[in-house]
């Protein structure tokens, strides 16, 4: 697996600092707020964890599974909820919590479908912004790092559903890539 990495990015403790930032930012703003933190499946399931052990105000946990059609490595661009919340979002803030935004369609199709439960605000945290490809103009208020135009996997990211569990965001090898193709 290791043999696989073309380059790290970014190591983990560089990611542990700057979750902890963004922990301490979500705080302090939302004082006295009532809070639902919702990770966005499969992704987000690291950064979440650290995340909300990190933040200090009470906050509830759900999750949202979302797929995009296909299985190419770029996003087709129409989106599915394969999991809906478990809780009523009514009245609550909304902190939607990915592990990268790309084309920003997950997240646009996200907030659309949740702006009409009523809640009373919906942010949007992630851990890492690629702006190249962006289509939908997504306000994201929480941005752990941008990422240039690279594919990349690690900390929640995959590639074909591997790699998600190595503990910083990396490149794989050319090689890696070619293997896949030529299945
Ligand atoms: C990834 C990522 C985001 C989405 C971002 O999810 O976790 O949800 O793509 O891409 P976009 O901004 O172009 O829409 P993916 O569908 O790969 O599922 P996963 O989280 O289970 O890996």
């Amino acid at each position: 697996m290791l043999n696989d990495v073309a380059k790290v990015l970014i190591d983990s403790a560089t990611l542990q600092k700057r979750v902890a930032e963004v922990a301490e930012e979500i705080s302090r703003d939302f004082s006295g707020k009532e809070v639902i933190l919702i990770g966005v499946l499969k992704g987000s399931m690291f950064f979440i964890a650290d995340l909300l052990r990190k933040i200090s105000i009470p906050v509830i946990l759900d999750f949202i599974g979302t797929s995009s059609y296909g299985v190419a490595t770029t996003t087709s661009g129409a989106v599915k909820i394969t999991k809906d919340l478990e809780e009523d979002i009514e009245g609550l803030h909304v902190i939607i919590v990915e592990d990268i935004v790309d084309t920003g369609l997950t997240l646009n199709f996200l907030i659309s479908t949740l702006a009409p439960r009523k809640p009373a605000s919906i942010s949007v945290c992630t851990l890492l912004d690629k702006t190249a490809h962006r289509r939908a103009n997504i306000p994201v208020r929480y941005r752990g790092f941008p990422v240039e135009d690279s594919f990349v996997v690690g900390y929640g990211l995959d590639f074909k559903d591997r790699y998600r569990h190595l503990p910083f965001v990396c490149t794989l090898k050319e090689q890696v890539h070619e293997r896949q193709r030529a299945k």
